[in-house]
């Protein structure tokens, strides 16, 4: 029985600020984000907009009257959680309309939740055939204004049903893991923004790719060769250029710029103007591949490499269903890309230093900031209070 992503849609916020914009603000030269990191725009998340909503708007798309029935559980995966106790996906659960009968709950490890969430609802469809589970990967990417982080932060979510027999993309059955016990990302518990060294994570990232392709490697006998595209985790899009580039060059290959555009180019196209998703990020890679690429990519292996810091990685692979086309949200994904409203800097640092009440008294959220259909609209009694529109 194969067993895979049977709808996937992508969200992200209403609001937007050009790089550039960024750079001047800090006197940055801007080719150093175009060319250098591969980024034009980053998506910010307005106060009303959190995981839980961007989750939520994430998900309407893809639940319709036949798929509503059979989801038995409901797994986030995010860096940005909203409680230290209760799992933001049960707030998405209920504002979905989703049954009760149903497990919900969190998972983290930096970027790779949303994987980790994948690989936990393939082992229960595959025990349980008739239900699916919706997995969402939700996070908002926060680093320290004016850091060497801050043009690669960004916000967004993807949500996935995971079914027998799926429409999209089914899994093959190997996976090569790594893990490694380092501080290359991090964010304490009294922290809103992360902690990183930059530098060493991207080398860090490098070693645990190569780590994790030699596993899947030789579990499943494959070559660079038997895959037609890759997706990889994208804090920016160059650094899926430069670990692609790597893996060839360390299975005796070296790409020219053009077969790296062919193989990883249209699943840089969201990350580019939207920025770091973090758990998200690998899953808003694989929209942008299959909403982009010209050629028909049924029966076709895709690659994909899963990293979150501190470290865990995934290399792991599925093939793109026949008749996928007819199943994809292409134009939603890119009318609302379209639709966003430009920021300037000194709003973005409105929507960055704005801070939830800690006391617990009343705090209406302005509603005139757009989110999609659903905002959190006030924080009351130290509880957080969400609205359908
Ligand atoms: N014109 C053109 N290119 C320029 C340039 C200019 N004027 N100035 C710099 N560049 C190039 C540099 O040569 C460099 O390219 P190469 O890596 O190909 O040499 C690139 O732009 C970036 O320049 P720096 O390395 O000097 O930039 P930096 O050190 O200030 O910041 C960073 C880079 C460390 C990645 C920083 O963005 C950062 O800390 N980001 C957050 C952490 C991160 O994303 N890590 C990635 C791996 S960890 C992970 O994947 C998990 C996760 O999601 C966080």
């Amino acid at each position: 029985m194969q067993v895979g992503i049977d709808r996937i849609h992508y969200y992200t916020s209403n609001y937007y600020i050009d790089l550039a914009d960024i750079a001047k603000a800090r006197g940055v030269d801007p080719r150093k984000f175009g060319e250098g990191i591969g980024q034009t725009q980053m998506s910010v998340q307005p106060p009303g907009e959190d995981i839980v909503t961007l989750a939520a708007n994430a998900a309407q798309h893809i639940l319709n009257e036949k798929n509503r029935s059979k989801i038995s559980m409901v797994i986030l995966g995010t860096e940005s959680g909203i409680d230290q106790s209760k799992a933001a996906s049960i707030y998405i659960r209920s504002l979905l309309g989703l049954r009760n009968h149903c497990r919900a709950f969190e998972v983290k490890q930096a970027c790779y939740g949303g994987t980790a969430g994948l690989q936990m609802a393939i082992s229960h469809v595959k025990c349980n055939p008739t239900e699916q589970v919706l997995v969402l990967a939700s996070d908002i990417a926060r680093y320290g204004l004016g850091s060497p982080g801050e043009a690669t932060q960004g916000g967004g979510a993807v949500a996935f049903t995971v079914s027998a027999n799926p429409a999209i993309l089914a899994m093959d059955e190997w996976n090569g893991y790594y893990n490694e016990d380092v501080m290359d990302f991090w964010r304490p518990n009294y922290r809103n923004e992360a902690l990183v060294d930059g530098k060493s994570s991207v080398k860090i990232y490098i070693r645990s790719m190569l780590e994790s392709w030699k596993i899947y490697k030789e579990k499943s006998k494959l070559s660079f060769n038997d895959f037609t595209r890759f997706c990889y985790h994208l804090p920016f899009s160059r650094m899926g250029e430069t670990a692609l580039s790597k893996l060839a060059k360390a299975e005796g290959f070296r790409l020219k710029a053009e077969d790296v555009a062919n193989l990883l180019g249209p699943a840089l196209k969201y990350n580019q103007v939207t920025g770091n998703t973090y758990a998200a990020s690998l899953y808003v890679g694989l929209c942008s591949l299959l909403d982009h690429d010209c050629s028909d990519l049924s029966c076709k292996r895709i690659g994909l490499f899963s990293y979150g810091s501190g470290c865990m990685a995934e290399f792991f692979s599925g093939v793109v269903q026949k008749d996928y086309q007819n199943y994809l949200y292409t134009t939603l994904h890119q009318e609302r890309l379209a639709a966003r409203q430009k920021i300037d800097i000194n709003l973005y640092e409105a929507f960055y230093n704005f801070e939830y009440n800690k006391e617990g008294s009343s705090q209406r959220i302005d509603e005139n900031y757009m989110t999609g259909n659903f905002k959190l609209v006030e924080m009351k009694d130290h509880q957080r209070i969400y609205k359908a529109l």
